[in-house]
């Protein structure tokens, strides 16, 4: 690792997937580990958009690029994802575990399905991609994940009918942190825990009077304000750091 510390944040050659890549915080992240020289891997679900956006950052950064479609609460979708990427790019340095969903309605309103497919994807998804990217971890000795979590895993925020997105964020953390322990002989592990973004998922008026009315910044964060803490986690800048959790919500959790 050079001592530059410019250098330790250039990612070049590094292969780096990003679930949820196609939206949000995940396309914010896709363009900065292309911007910082990465091969970066798109995994989408439902927006197809992701093959349209995978091409226009490889053409402007000069790297090389895929959109794969996978559900990640799906488990052989997730291993034959895995499997595709050894397959094209040789290795996987950084998995970004992003891809989330929340259905916002008090307890007594959700039906068993609506908490099943919260669960489904917050957590069974996390934990699927984590096992399988694990096990390319281990047999190269050397990985990276990063888990997109929460501040919700930290404090119950307003509006407050999430109660099982609240719980599935608790566990990703819990178990991320966990898993910087269990893989210490061959990958780190970190967690970011973003407050509230201007994303589909952040765009409700609710989630933005209350970003105006708790954010010590008094706002919501815009995703291009998240970027560089993904690179500093992704990259050689941060070889130090494993199961840290980084806080990034304009102090709402204060
Ligand atoms: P978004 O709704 O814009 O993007 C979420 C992405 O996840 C979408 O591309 C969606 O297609 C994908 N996805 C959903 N289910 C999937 C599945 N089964 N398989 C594969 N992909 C799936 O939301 P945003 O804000 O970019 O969210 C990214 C992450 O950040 C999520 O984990 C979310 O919980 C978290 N987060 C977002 C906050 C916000 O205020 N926007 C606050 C705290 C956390």
């Amino acid at each position: 690792t050079s001592s530059n510390v410019l250098e330790q944040f250039r990612m070049t050659g590094k292969v780096v997937v990003v679930t949820g890549a196609a939206d949000g915080i995940g396309y914010a992240v896709s363009e900065a580990m292309a911007e910082a020289n990465a091969y970066v891997v798109l995994w989408y679900n439902s927006n197809d958009t992701a093959i349209a956006k995978a091409n226009r950052l490889s053409k402007i950064h000069g790297v090389k690029t895929s959109a794969y479609k996978v559900d990640i609460s799906n488990p052989l979708e997730v291993q034959d994802g895995i499997q595709k990427v050894v397959t094209d790019f040789g290795r996987i340095d950084v998995f970004i575990a992003n891809a989330g969903m929340a259905i916002s309605k008090p307890i007594l309103e959700q039906t068993l399905e609506e908490y099943r497919k919260q669960m489904s994807v917050n957590v069974d998804g996390v934990l699927l991609c984590a096992k399988y990217v694990g096990e390319v971890f281990k047999h190269q000795g050397t990985g990276n994940l990063i888990i997109t979590s929460s501040m919700s895993a930290h404090i119950v925020n307003v509006p407050t009918d999430q109660p099982v997105y609240n719980a599935t964020k608790a566990f990703v953390t819990h178990f991320g942190k966990s898993l910087a322990r269990e893989w210490r002989d061959f990958a780190r592990v970190n967690i970011v825990s973003p407050g509230f973004f201007d994303t589909k998922m952040g765009a409700s008026p609710s989630a933005i009077n209350e970003a105006y009315r708790m954010a010590v910044l008094g706002r919501q964060g815009h995703v291009k304000e998240i970027k560089g803490i993904y690179l500093y986690l992704a990259s050689d800048a941060s070889t130090y750091t494993t199961g840290s959790d980084v806080i990034v919500d304009g102090g709402y959790v204060l």
